[in-house]
Parts: C-alpha cells; structure tokens; sequence
C-alpha cells in the first residue's frame, strides 16, 4: 500500500521479538512495538531499562542479538536500512562540528541530506529562531553552554523535515521553557506533518500532555503500552475524586465518607480525595457530594497520572528497603 504521497503506508515502526544482549548482559527481551504515523510515542524507564538501546537498534547503528520483525516506515530495516535512513531524523549524544558555527552545523548537516544551500540555510535560521539561538547562529559551537548544545542537536535532527525522528531524552539540559517549547513544536508538527516522534524521557510530566502512546520498559521488558490515560488506569486501579469544598467550609472526611461506594478519603492541601470502590460508583458519588449541606468549588474525578503508573510498573522491582534508604 501507498499514502498520498506515493509513500509506503502502515505503521511507521513495527517490531517484534527485538532481543539484544551484551555478553551475558540482556538489554532487550523480546520487545514487541508498533507504533502509528504521526504519532508521538515515549519510551519511558529507568536508567539502564534499554531505551538507547532500542533507539540505536532502530536507527540501523546496532544490531539485534535476534527480532522477528523489524520494520522502519513500511520497510524492514535489516534489507532497506539505506532507504530508511534519510527520512529519519535522529538525535543522540554525538558530536556536533565543534569549530563550525552553529548555522553552519545546522546547514551542512541539511546538505548532507540532500537540501540545497539556500534551503539548508533558511531551515537552518528557522530552528535557530524556534531554539532562541538566533542571536548566536554564528559563534562556533565550542562555546556553548550545555543545553545549547542539547538545543543544536535537537534542532540538526529536525533540519530535514524527516518523517519519523527519533529523540533520546531531548529535554535534558533545557531550561524549563525551551521544554515547553519543544514540546509544543512536536505536538503541532505530529499533527500538521504527520511526522512521527520516536521519544525517550525520564520527565513524566513532560511526556503525559504530549505523547499519544507509551511503553514503559524495564529490564528490557516492556512492563505496559498504549496510550497514556489507558496505560495509567491499568497500572493504578483506583478511582478517586476530588473534592474541593469553600474556604472555612466545616466539611469533614467523615461527611464523605459516609456516602455510598467509597473506600476511603484523604484529607489534603484545600480539600479531600475519595477513593471509591469503582469507576461506576462516581455519578452516584457526585451526586451524594453535591446535596450535602456545604458550599463547594469543585468535585472531580481525578484520573491516575503517568508518574503514579510508572512508579507502580517501575518501582516494585525494587525492595522496600532499597526505597526507604534515600
Ligand atoms: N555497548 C554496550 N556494551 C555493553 N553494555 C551495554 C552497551 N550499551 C548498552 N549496554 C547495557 O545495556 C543496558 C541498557 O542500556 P541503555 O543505554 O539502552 O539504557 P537506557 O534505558 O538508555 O538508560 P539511561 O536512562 O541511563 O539512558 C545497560 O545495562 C547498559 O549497561
Ligand atoms: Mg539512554
């Protein structure tokens, strides 16, 4: 099959039983992935959990120990891998042109992928401006400060307007509003370009409003996969609401908790959340919370997060004292 664009259709990564060890290390085993175009997926786990791996794995630079199926943008890597490669974008911890501008590193890496000159250095002044680099596009490389650098390789991966990138921990190093920004970037060009984002990160808050999939890996297993909401409620099965009643309301826990379906009620910062024994206990809930005598400024039900479900994928791999001794 071929898109509008006379381009292979399908997904535009589709994995499975990828392996590798390192000696008698095992890195990966058995990773099953597939992944839609235009989407924007996270590999999301611990250090060490195989991420970079997999990363260069699909990026053609390591090979499997052993896979089933390996293929990149409706071609198996293993056979295409030189036909894949210049519509990927990809970026690591390699080096930059240290004596070159950053412009010039910028350009010549569009060149390189077959932009001509004029078009290589309008891109080039375009990511520098999305990047806040612009003011210094022609100072050599050597030096910038660490997240500026960060910052070039993100942009250097983008320059060719590639169909799927692929970006290992981009955010590290940046500052909370070059974050944002990139992070707004990737959304509008999934959507508008259909570019697809292959991202690793250890920044789950980061990830939680952007990706439109996850997989948490650990120990080179994915522990969990699919879109982040569905990820979360999996991993962390309670149904909780939140309830936030007036300033000087004399609503108490025990007020909610005699209500039907609830489990238990916490009592935190400006309010309350009540845990129910399940999903379909909330309108009833609600509807107990609402005709209580008290003046209120909320009540919703309040969806587990990414963090939470990562920590309960992630963390019972430790033991209890490993997590007490910080
Ligand atoms: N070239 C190599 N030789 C030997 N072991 C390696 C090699 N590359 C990776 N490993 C091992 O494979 C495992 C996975 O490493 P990987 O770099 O993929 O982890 P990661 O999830 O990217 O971690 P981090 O969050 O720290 O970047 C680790 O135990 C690592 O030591
Ligand atoms: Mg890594």
């Amino acid at each position: 099959m071929t898109d509008a664009r006379g381009e292979m259709d399908g997904p535009a990564i589709e994995v499975s039983g990828l392996s590798r060890s390192f000696g008698p290390l095992v890195a990966l085993d058995s990773v099953d992935l597939t992944i839609a175009r235009g989407a924007v997926f996270g590999l999301l786990g611990p250090n060490g959990a195989g991420k970079t791996t997999t990363v260069r794995i699909l990026n053609g630079v390591l090979d499997p120990t052993s896979v089933t199926k390996l293929e990149v943008l409706g071609r198996d890597l293993r056979r295409e891998a030189e036909a894949v490669r210049p519509q990927v974008g990809v970026q690591t911890d390699t080096n930059l042109y240290e004596r070159l501008s950053a412009r010039e590193n910028l350009a010549s890496f569009g060149r390189l992928y077959g932009m001509d000159t004029p078009s290589s250095r309008s891109r080039a002044d375009e990511l520098l401006e999305m990047f806040g680099l612009t003011g210094r596009g022609g100072e050599r490389v050597e030096r910038f400060s660490k997240g500026m650098k960060q910052k070039l390789l993100i942009a250097r991966a983008l320059v060719a307007r590639p169909r799927l990138v692929y970006l290992d921990e981009p955010t590290a190093g940046l500052d909370p509003e070059a974050s944002h920004e990139l992070m707004t970037y990737i959304t509008r060009v999934s959507r508008e370009a259909h570019t697809t984002f292959f991202i690793t990160s250890h920044r789950l808050d980061e990830m939680e409003g952007v990706c439109t999939g996850v997989a948490v890996l650990d120990g080179g297993r994915i522990r969990a996969a699919g879109p982040p909401e569905q990820v979360a409620r999996a991993a962390v099965p309670r149904v909780r609401v939140r309830v936030t009643p007036a300033a000087g309301s004399p609503m108490t826990a025990a007020d909610l908790s005699a209500l039907p379906g609830v489990k238990e009620v916490l009592c935190l910062d400006g309010g309350f959340a009540a845990d129910l024994i399940e999903e379909g206990a909330v309108p009833s809930f609600v509807r107990g919370v609402v005709a209580l005598p008290f003046d209120l400024l909320g009540v919703a039900e309040e969806p587990p997060t990414l963090q939470e479900a990562y920590l309960a994928l992630v963390g019972n791999h430790q033991a209890p004292a490993e997590r007490q001794a910080v």
